[in-house]
């Protein structure tokens, strides 16, 4: 019986039917290709490299044209993203391209937390994503796309091996964006020197789990052209907009004493394969590769911490209620620890508060102590000084009185002698 519901809830099986004539739906490509060129495409790229590596020599020769940059300084404290974004036209094709620009990148002496700001800022472009998508009223087809579809990391030409920075930049990025890493500055290295520090550099990726962006070999069309690519990797490059004449034509090039590096000539260096593979050839491959790849990863962990699962089990609305009262018991929680701790800070309060009453309690008896003990010395000491006066009172009465007596004894001496002589 259940058996049959299941089977009666199936779609029914599409029978195959043969057209007797043009219809018309064929046009189906074409509409979805006229569509996509009146919305316009939408690429950004982030180039990951140290200062004055030749990240923005090399956007403006990959793009034929002259974007805003200024030459960072070596001694910022830490890294920081820089985005433009500008509006492409070729042919009746409109791009609109961000370039995200590492500044710092590689200049600190404490390297320890040199990918946080790049990880952080991929994430928070995730996250607006995230956030329109979830919106009841979504408006995504207007939704200014920040994503970073492509990561350039720009190795430096040492010759010898990765550095420990890019190992843990790489490994920290790999599964959030689509990784490129490319040789900088190639015409600084030798042909010889080249082919080691590629195969080194491919094996040093390999042994440490870093993925990197492989270009798709599921479309047949470009499956070949792809796969001879990948053996390429990392894409050795020369970057510059000078124009110099070689033959009867102008081509982009670095000039030395020695002699002329073609920045398009293939045997000069990787750049052409590079622009073949990122503008040419895959640009859609790792915009679509951004959204179901990592994009989907990140959505996956993100809806999972709100507390969202798949399982058959619980509904969303289950889901919703269990979060809820989750978040209420959580609160209830901080409610009585809150609680808890104004208890305890009152009574510590409070046996501060009689402390210190006892304190001066003993502060005041100490000082009436002192108060009646200098009372007591002070009345001695009048005491003993009224006595002093009152000594000094009759000595001065008798000394007065025997000086009168002496007065009167010499007056009436000299009354007697004057009586005698007459
Ligand atoms: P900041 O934005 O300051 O970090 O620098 P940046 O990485 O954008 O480097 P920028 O493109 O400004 O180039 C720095 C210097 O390197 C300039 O003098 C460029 O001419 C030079 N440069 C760029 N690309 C190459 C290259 O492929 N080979 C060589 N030898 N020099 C290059
Ligand atoms: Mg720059």
């Amino acid at each position: 019986m259940a058996v049959a519901e299941v089977q009666r809830n199936l779609p029914p099986e599409a029978r195959h039917l043969k057209l007797n004539g043009h219809v018309g739906f064929d046009s189906l490509p074409d509409q979805l290709v006229n569509r996509s060129v009146s919305q316009g495409f939408c690429f950004n790229i982030l180039c990951l490299g140290e200062t004055g590596i030749g990240k923005s020599t090399l956007m403006d020769t990959l793009f034929n044209t002259h974007f805003d940059s200024t030459p960072s300084k070596h001694d910022l404290p830490g890294v920081k993203l820089k985005s433009n974004t500008y509006e492409l036209k070729e042919s009746n094709v409109r791009l609109k391209l961000t370039n995200v620009d590492t500044v710092g990148f590689g200049d600190q002496i404490n390297k320890e937390d040199t990918f946080k700001p790049i990880v952080d800022y991929i994430n928070s472009q995730f996250e607006a994503y995230l956030q329109e998508e979830l919106k009841i009223k979504r408006s995504l087809h207007s939704y200014h796309d920040t994503r970073i579809h492509a990561c350039l990391y720009f190795i430096a030409p040492t010759g010898h091996s990765l550095k420990a920075l890019d190992l843990v930049t790489m490994k920290k990025l790999d599964s959030k964006v689509n990784i490129i890493p490319i040789i900088a500055k190639a015409d600084t290295i030798t042909k010889s020197e080249l082919q080691k520090f590629k195969a080194k550099l491919m094996s040093e990726l390999m042994s440490n789990g870093v993925q990197i962006y492989q270009f798709p070999t599921d479309d047949e069309t470009v499956a070949e052209l792809n796969s001879s690519m990948n053996a390429h990797l990392p894409f050795a490059v020369v970057g510059s907009t000078d124009e110099v004449k070689v033959g009867n034509k102008m081509v982009k090039a670095r000039q030395y004493p020695w002699g002329t590096v073609q920045v398009e000539n293939e045997n000069h260096c990787d750049f052409v394969k590079l622009r073949e593979m990122l503008i040419r050839t895959n640009m859609q491959d790792m915009v679509e590769q951004t959204h179901s790849r990592h994009y989907e990863l990140f959505r996956r962990c993100r809806l999972e911490q709100m507390g969202f699962t798949d399982s058959e089990s619980r509904s969303l609305k289950e889901t919703y209620e269990l979060k809820r009262s989750e978040h209420v018991a959580t609160l209830q929680k901080k409610e009585e620890e809150m609680r808890q701790m104004f208890v305890v800070r009152v009574k510590e309060k409070e046996s501060e508060l009689k402390e210190s009453e006892k304190e001066l309690h003993a502060k005041f008896d100490s000082l009436k102590k002192q108060h009646a003990d200098e009372k007591k010395k002070l009345e001695e000491k009048k005491k003993a000084m009224d006595d002093e006066y009152n000594l000094f009172q009759k000595r001065k009465a008798a000394t007065i009185a025997s000086q009168q007596a002496a007065q009167q004894a010499a007056q009436a001496a000299t009354l007697s002698g004057k009586g005698k002589k007459k």
